[in-house]
């Protein structure tokens, strides 16, 4: 088959490029100011002094103190850190955390490996959109919770939940009971792409990362609301004020740090871009491809994501497909498409097996364009047809 000469990226809920603006302000800390931010002399604390610079940065974008905000390297480390550091360091006062039955991974397995430490894990249910209900997040406080930990808006789907809601029933609930129960958001997908502010939100955690924004991979951030109580999980030097030991990467924390700027700046023209781009693809695609259905919340849901499962086909056929024609696309995560198990997150929302099995994630980005649509306008309907030809399935 002739090789496609085009190239359409459609999977940056998985990863995005680093922005040419960001990689500039990065440059310097490679080759020029090296040094170890934990060295006395000239060489550490003219890195040191931007650390901190981006620190307060990216302290200030959220609402929160730059003496809560510790960098780490990579949205899985914050999230492990987030669980597991709370469960240790609060033990003594209850077992019981809750978390949602579609959290990416890295908090799925780490609430997992804490339950083979004897802690207990609620996992809440959600509706067919993908949302948490607030009420069964009451309903399942008991006195042993000492966190609460759902994702800001979901990495495959891209439905965004209710977590000022949630939050505020926490907190209610905490002056009924007297007790402190932390609670976490896994904001990887929303931290520069929509309002983003730890206060409002009502959270005492929340993860950011820096290579869905645009910033390089190898930093990420784990907000920590001052007075909570947190084990570290690196043990060492005492780097990131003792809960993060490890010669800190500095380039890379600059570059998170311009990136969220950026993306703070530009967020709500981008958002627009991005929202008709969405719907001209989104209503393409149901109106070009029968036994189609998009899968998230119609409404609240990330301006960048759409997810559709096409009756009769298997989504990896239809990656494969569209990789040899150019387009970049994703089944489910990028984290799970290389398990076979059909997504978590699909399943939660009431799909069947085979359903969830022939899904199809499309996300957009700062260099997606409406001719990228139109391209894909254009194939998809052809693979989809091609596809349920040979499908033993489809009738
Ligand atoms: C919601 C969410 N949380 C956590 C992660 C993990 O990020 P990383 O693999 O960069 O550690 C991802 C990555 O896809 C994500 O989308």
């Amino acid at each position: 088959m002739k090789k496609n000469k085009r190239k359409i990226y459609f999977d940056y809920a998985a990863t995005t490029p680093v922005d040419p603006r960001v990689v500039k302000v990065m440059l310097p800390y490679f080759s020029k100011k090296f040094g170890n931010t934990m060295s006395l002399h000239s060489f550490g604390q003219e890195v040191k002094e931007i650390l901190e610079e981006s620190r307060e940065k990216v302290a200030s974008l959220i609402g929160a103190k730059p003496n809560e905000i510790i960098f780490t390297s990579s949205a899985t480390e914050s999230n492990n850190l987030a669980l597991k550091g709370i469960a240790f360091a609060n033990k003594n006062r209850g077992n019981h955390i809750i978390i949602s039955s579609i959290e990416h991974p890295c908090v799925m397995e780490s609430a997992k490996w804490l339950e083979s430490q004897g802690f207990e894990i609620t996992r809440l249910k959600v509706d067919k959109y993908g949302l948490v209900n607030p009420e069964d997040v009451k309903k399942a406080i008991k006195k042993e919770t000492i966190l609460v930990s759902i994702m800001h808006a979901n990495n495959e789907i891209g439905t965004i939940e209710p977590i000022e809601e949630i939050g505020k029933i926490i907190k209610s609930e905490i002056r009924n009971q007297n007790s402190k129960i932390y609670f976490h958001t896994d904001a990887a997908q929303t931290l520069g792409k929509i309002p983003v502010d730890v206060n409002k939100l009502g959270v005492d955690l929340l993860t950011g990362s820096s290579h869905k924004i645009y910033g390089p991979k190898g930093a990420a951030c784990l907000y920590i609301r001052e007075g909570t109580k947190i084990t570290p999980l690196l043990h060492g030097g005492g780097h990131e004020m003792g809960l993060r030991s490890s010669t800190v990467n500095v380039p890379a924390i600059v570059g998170f740090a311009e990136a969220l700027e950026i993306a703070k700046k530009e967020m709500k023209k981008e958002n627009e871009r991005l929202s008709k781009l969405r719907e001209k693809l989104e209503k393409g695609i149901l109106k070009k491809i029968k036994n189609a259905h998009l899968v998230g919340h119609p409404q609240k849901r990330l301006p960048n994501i759409a997810n559709f499962w096409f009756e009769g086909v298997e989504g990896e056929s239809v990656v494969i497909e569209l990789d040899l024609l150019g387009i970049a696309v994703s089944t489910g995560s990028a984290c799970s498409s290389e398990k076979l198990e059909a997504s978590h997150v699909l399943l939660a929302t009431g799909l069947k097996p085979h359903q969830a099995h022939s899904s199809l994630r499309l996300s957009l980005g700062r260099w997606t364009k409406e001719k990228d649509i139109d391209y894909v306008l254009k194939v998809l309907p052809k693979v989809i047809k091609r596809l349920r030809l040979i499908s033993p399935t489809f009738k």
